[in-house]
């Protein structure tokens, strides 16, 4: 990770953090003891087996073994970069991001930025139920034309702009936003020291963003020859059409998310959306830009780019794979004929024919695009077209892959695969090696298989010795690292003996996930009377580790023993074993 933050500062901001109440609001949670359970987000279950305990800031689920603190909860929720898991719990808690707290103007922003996002989603409000009542009816016979039910403009929380002049200004203004705000906002407009509504007589759809902030709008004119079309919010100190995804608040919510459907519109989205097909995003009137390729990769392992079946949307795909491919993101292209966008695709069409379209790969793609710009009947235009095509396929890593193409390719134009192979040249010799960057989850790939390992005998013991020196109730000197066996929690003690706390430990990036699941259960195996009585149960579970370590000592020298020759040697042997197990009979004797 790069970013690193001062770790009394995150600490102030954990301890702050009431990790109960984050999970809460994504997961109910019931209270047993010490512990609270609910059902596991990371994974499908019907029993609860995922635990938050409140006593040391962590969560630890007993199904797929998914752990860590706060912050790893936001980001693995959220499908979050730390630093946004990070910002997401400052806000919480009214804290200040240290590299901020030096700047004055800092705390003035964050506050004005909060009042726009509540004037925007008062807007959102406002236009959502106008579309219910008589002045809305325009919009709202415009959006069932188009084939959409109350239940999807629901979902879409889509709206109406009045006519009046200065409805949504006035009704604001009301609630005690200034003027100022609402320009700010992108809401209102001034002119001539008068104020009125920047959209008006438009089907509105709110621009939500994947924590639920109303960023913005986009209003779509009611006739087609009404300039403009569409409308968008300008940018504002909370909205950026460059950075926004719409819809991305809906795809957030689809676990497991397949591929998300890029398209060019918001009425796409809809109609795929009521069609029943989940992960359908677009952009924000604008081509895909690298900031937004970034966003989409973490919802979902692929991208498929659904662009417009016109010229222009054919080109947009061809800019959006580069950008999609820079980013790592693997993407694919579902092709739409007849120049049909998505909504007229699947009207006329059915969501069948939408769901059956094969997904083409970018070089396949980008293949069938180079064609249409040769002649190949001509002898020069197989030549030209064989060549742009194998500098496309440099890209190829996969060697399957590469083989069919070639054989696409050389049936097409005549030049033997060897000979197109020689034309892609050397840089192929790397096939194999996958360069593209790993997707989906930056944390963890789902589904977590879970790990049933073959346990030693006495690791048992080894947890709750662990979990109790993870209290913090025992005296200091209580406990060695070689009390534990077992390498994951003899590394784990250690690092507690050192200081670090146990939600520290579970969400620590530089640790495997092996030792921070067996950290993870082992502290969440501690039970409400292991805590009253800590000192007495460590001293139960460190006699019989002692007494695991003595059997082991006597078996070793028993063995050693039968190897050697000399008698005097064996005798000696002999007088070790009996004190050790002298020793053992009085510590099996102090546990009766
Ligand atoms: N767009 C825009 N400004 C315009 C036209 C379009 O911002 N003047 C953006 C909108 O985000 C719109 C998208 O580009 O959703 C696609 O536009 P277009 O293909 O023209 O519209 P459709 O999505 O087909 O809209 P509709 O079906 O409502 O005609
Ligand atoms: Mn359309």
């Amino acid at each position: 990770m790069a970013i690193r933050l001062p770790s009394a500062w995150k600490d102030e901001l954990l301890a702050r953090t009431d990790i109960v109440s984050v999970v809460s609001g994504y997961v109910t949670l019931k209270k047993d003891g010490r512990r609270y359970w609910g059902l596991c987000p990371f994974h499908n279950e019907k029993t609860p087996s995922f635990s938050v305990n409140a006593d040391l800031n962590m969560y630890y689920c007993f199904g797929c073994k998914a752990t860590g603190d706060a912050i790893r909860f936001v980001m693995e929720m959220e499908r979050a970069p730390f630093m946004d898991a990070v910002k997401i719990l400052a806000d919480r808690a009214h804290m200040t991001l240290p590299e901020l707290q030096e700047d004055p103007d800092y705390e003035r922003r964050r506050s004005q930025r909060e009042r726009l996002l509540n004037a925007n989603r008062e807007a959102a409000r406002f236009y959502h139920d106008t579309l219910w009542k008589p002045e809305g009816k325009a919009v709202l016979d415009y959006l069932h034309d188009r084939g959409l039910t109350d239940g999807v403009i629901r979902r879409f929380g889509l709206g109406a702009s009045g006519d009046r002049w200065d409805g949504l200004t006035a009704y604001l203004t009301e609630k005690g936003y200034s003027q100022e705000e609402l320009s700010l906002a992108g809401l209102t407009v001034l002119k001539n020291g008068n104020a009125f509504d920047m959209f008006r007589s438009r089907a509105m759809f709110p621009i939500i963003d994947q924590y639920n902030h109303v960023l913005g709008f986009g209003g779509r004119a009611l006739q087609k020859d009404l300039k403009p079309k569409y409308m968008n919010t300008t940018d504002t100190p909370v909205f950026n059409k460059r950075k926004g995804v719409y819809a991305i608040n809906l795809i957030r919510k689809s676990r497991d998310l397949k591929r998300v459907i890029l398209v060019e519109g918001y009425m796409d989205v809809v109609t795929i959306s009521q069609a029943g097909v989940t992960g359908a995003v677009a952009t924000l009137g604008t081509a895909l830009t690298n900031e937004q390729a970034r966003l989409l990769k973490r919802y979902a392992p692929e991208v498929f780019l659904c662009y417009d079946g016109d010229e222009a949307g054919q080109h947009a795909i061809e800019r959006g794979l580069d950008i999609l491919e820079a980013e790592g993101v693997p993407c694919r292209v579902l092709y739409l004929p007849d120049g049909l966008d998505p909504d007229e695709y699947i009207r006329k069409n059915g969501v069948e024919a939408f769901e059956a379209i094969r997904p083409m790969r970018p070089a396949a793609y980008r293949m069938e695009r180079l064609k249409l710009q040769f002649d190949l009947t001509t002898q020069d235009g197989k030549t030209e077209y064989a060549k742009q095509c194998a500098s496309l396929l440099r890209r190829v890593k996969d060697p399957v892959d590469l083989e069919n193409y070639l054989q696409g390719l050389s049936l097409q134009t005549g030049f033997t695969k060897e000979v197109l192979l020689a034309q892609i040249g050397a840089q192929t010799q790397t096939a194999g090696k996958d360069v593209s960057a790993p997707a989906f989850s930056p944390l963890r790939d789902k589904p977590a298989g879970v790990r049933q390992p073959r346990r030693p005998d006495g690791y048992k013991t080894e947890q709750t010795l662990l979990a109790l020196l993870a209290t913090g109730r025992l005296s200091e000197g209580t406990v060695k690292e070689t009390d534990f066996i077992s390498p994951s929690l003899r590394q784990i003690a250690e690092r507690l003996m050192a200081g670090e706390t146990p939600d520290s430990i579970v969400s620590d990036e530089d640790l495997t996930d092996d030792v921070r699941q067996d950290a993870g259960e082992a502290f969440s195996l501690v039970t409400g009377a292991d805590m009253e009585n800590a000192a007495e149960v460590a001293g139960d579970c460190l006699r019989k580790i002692r007494i695991r370590q003595l059997e082991q000592e006597m078996d070793k020298l028993k063995e050693s023993m039968r190897k050697l020759e000399s008698d005097e040697k064996k005798m000696q042997m002999l007088t070790e074993i009996q004190e050790l197990s002298k020793q053992l009979g009085q510590l099996k004797q102090q546990g009766r």
